[in-house]
């Protein structure tokens, strides 16, 4: 096989408490990359999309992530990715990690699947870090693995994956953009340990939630003391949408990723579209532009089509 092509899918990081820990992976919306082997030396990058990224590989996150694998593969001199972004750049819903992961997955069709799935995202980290500054695994691993991850650990990478009930997510998506790198810049170094103690709490309440689908606990778990006190400010009317989603019957949810997206677990779908109505009811008065959405959760991430 000398060309491949993928779906690889957005992903929501952090679920409110698990900030650079806890990953799902949505059904939509998916990028899609065909990937092809070649006889030029390095990797070369076609954009059909509207988002004019960098062709030059070393300053794209889809580029840097081959890059790193050719480093590793001493028989192949290149590669060539046509790449057709979907997932909007700067929107908190992994676009950059579906960038990296997409690719990934795809050379290792090309390689006749001689790497792992953990050791995929090791190499797709590099590419995440070109645009967030950092090394963080929590949208490179649920796309991947698919359904819900735990990054037990970056370095060495132990990914785990929990098992879940059945959930909507409703996500809405402001028309404005939150830089992962400045999202990053803004929070404190240190916590208190009485906040500490809360979120580790509620992590793990969340994935025993989740394990044992137990709904009420899921819900419970859903807060985060450390990070949303910060980023919340940078999402306007953040804590009205939260609300009126809670009124609406969502089990609770928060900040997606680093933002400006903001994402809401229902337990069913026709909750999850009182859910979208509620986020539309309070956008539509604010005069920013915004879409919604709503996706289950995407059992087995980036797909060969
Ligand atoms: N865990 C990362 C953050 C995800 O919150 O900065 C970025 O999408």
């Amino acid at each position: 096989m000398n060309s491949v092509k993928v779906k690889s899918p957005a992903t929501v990081a952090n679920i409110v408490c698990g900030f650079d820990i806890l990953g799902l992976c949505l059904d939509n919306p998916c990028d899609e990359f065909t990937l092809s082997l070649s006889d030029k030396v390095g990797v070369t990058i076609e954009n059909i999309d509207e988002y004019n990224l960098p062709t030059d590989a070393t300053k794209n996150v889809s580029g840097v992530a081959l890059l790193k694998m050719l480093e590793q593969e001493k028989n192949i001199k290149g590669f060539h990715l046509i790449s057709n972004k979907i997932i909007k750049p700067g929107s908190g819903i992994g676009s950059s990690a579906a960038s990296a992961a997409g690719v990934m997955v795809a050379a290792n069709y090309l390689l006749s699947k001689k790497y792992s799935k953990q050791q995929l995202v090791d190499f797709a980290i590099f590419g995440e870090e070109v645009a967030s500054g950092a090394k963080h695994a929590d949208n490179i691993a649920p796309a991947v693995f698919g359904g819900i991850t735990l990054i037990r650990s970056n370095n060495p990478l132990d990914i785990i994956s929990i098992d879940y009930p059945e959930l909507f997510v409703t996500i809405l998506h402001p028309q404005i953009e939150v830089k992962t790198a400045d999202a990053r810049n803004i929070l404190p170094k240190e916590i208190p340990l009485k906040n500490a103690v809360t979120q580790w709490a509620n992590v793990a309440g969340l994935v025993t939630g989740f394990m044992q689908h137990d709904y009420d606990l899921i819900s419970r778990s859903l807060e985060d003391v450390v990070v949303e006190p910060y980023r919340s400010k940078l999402i306007p009317y953040f804590y009205e949408v939260k609300n009126a989603c809670k009124n609406a019957g969502a089990l609770g949810g928060g900040i997606s990723g680093s933002g400006p997206s903001i994402f809401m677990l229902s337990r069913t779908a026709e909750t999850a579209t009182s859910v979208e109505l509620a986020m539309k009811e309070v956008y539509s008065k604010t005069g920013i532009e915004f879409h919604t959405h709503i996706s289950s959760i995407n059992k087995t991430g980036v797909s060969v089509v």
